[in-house]
C-alpha cells in the first residue's frame, strides 16, 4: 500500500517538473542520449570544431567566436582585441584554453588539452572562463574535447572540473594558513631588532 503511494508521489513530482521545465530529464545524467533529439538544443547551440573555426571575423566570416573549457562565447564586443589583426585574434575560432595559462601563443601552445596544467593553473583558467560568462554572450557548447555530440560532459571536463575544485580547496588553505600564520619580517639596526608581521592579508 505504502509503495503504490510512494510511486503515486513520484509521478505527481515527475509531471509537475516536467509542465514546468519538459526539458529538465535532459539534466539527467544518461537520459539525453536517449533522447538526442529533444536534448540537443538543451546545452544552448552544439558547434563543431568546424563550424567555430570559420567564426574568425575575417571577410565572409559569420561571426567572431572563441571557446574556454568547451563553452563558445560570441565575442564580437571585443572586436579590438580578438578581430584579424587584433593582439589576441589567435583565440578566436577555437577552443585554445591551454593558452590562457601558459601564455603560450604558438600554434602548437593554442590547444584546448588542459590534462597537464597544475590546479593552481587550472583555477587561474577558470578565472578567464568566469571573466568571458560576465563580459561576453555564451553561444553553446563545443562538441569534442569537454562536450560529446550531446553537449554532455566529457570525462575531460571531468577532470578539469575536479582540478579547479583541487585548486580552489589549496587556495583556501593557503588563505587559513596565511591567518594562522601572517608573514613576518625582521630588521636589526643601530643595536636594535624588530619583528613584525602583516595582520591581513
Ligand atoms: C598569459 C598571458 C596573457 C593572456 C592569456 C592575456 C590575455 C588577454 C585577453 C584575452 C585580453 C582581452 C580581454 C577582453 O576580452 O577584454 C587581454 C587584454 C589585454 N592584455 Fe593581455 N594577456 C596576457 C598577457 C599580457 C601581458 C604580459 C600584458 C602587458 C604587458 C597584457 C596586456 C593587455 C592589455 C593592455 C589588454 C587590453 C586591455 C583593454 O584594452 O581592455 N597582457 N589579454
Amino acid at each position: 500500500m505504502f509503495g503504490y503511494l510512494a510511486a503515486a508521489a513520484l509521478c505527481l513530482v515527475a509531471v509537475l517538473v516536467l509542465r514546468s521545465d519538459p526539458w529538465s530529464l535532459c539534466e539527467v545524467p544518461g537520459l539525453s542520449s536517449l533522447f538526442p533529439e529533444q536534448c540537443r538544443g538543451q546545452a544552448g547551440r552544439l558547434l563543431s570544431k568546424g563550424e567555430l573555426s570559420s567564426y574568425d571575423g575575417g571577410h565572409g566570416s559569420p561571426g567572431l567566436y572563441l571557446a574556454v573549457l568547451g563553452q563558445v562565447f560570441d565575442v564580437q564586443k571585443g572586436m579590438k582585441h580578438y578581430g584579424p589583426g587584433g593582439s589576441y585574434s589567435f583565440f578566436t575560432a577555437r577552443d585554445a584554453s591551454r593558452a590562457y595559462v601558459t601564455g603560450d601563443f604558438a600554434e602548437g601552445g593554442l590547444v584546448d588539452d588542459v590534462s597537464e596544467l597544475s590546479p593552481s593553473q587550472m583555477l587561474h583558467l577558470n578565472n578567464w572562463l568566469s571573466f568571458y560568462q560576465k563580459n561576453y554572450v555564451a553561444v553553446g557548447k563545443l562538441i569534442g574535447h569537454f562536450y560529446d555530440e550531446y553537449g554532455n560532459p566529457t570525462k575531460a571536463l571531468e577532470d578539469a572540473l575536479a582540478a579547479i575544485d583541487v585548486g580552489l580547496k589549496l587556495k583556501e588553505k593557503r588563505h587559513e594558513e596565511n591567518k594562522q600564520f601572517p608573514p613576518c619580517n625582521s630588521e636589526f639596526s643601530s643595536g636594535i631588532s624588530r619583528v613584525w608581521c602583516s595582520k591581513n592579508r
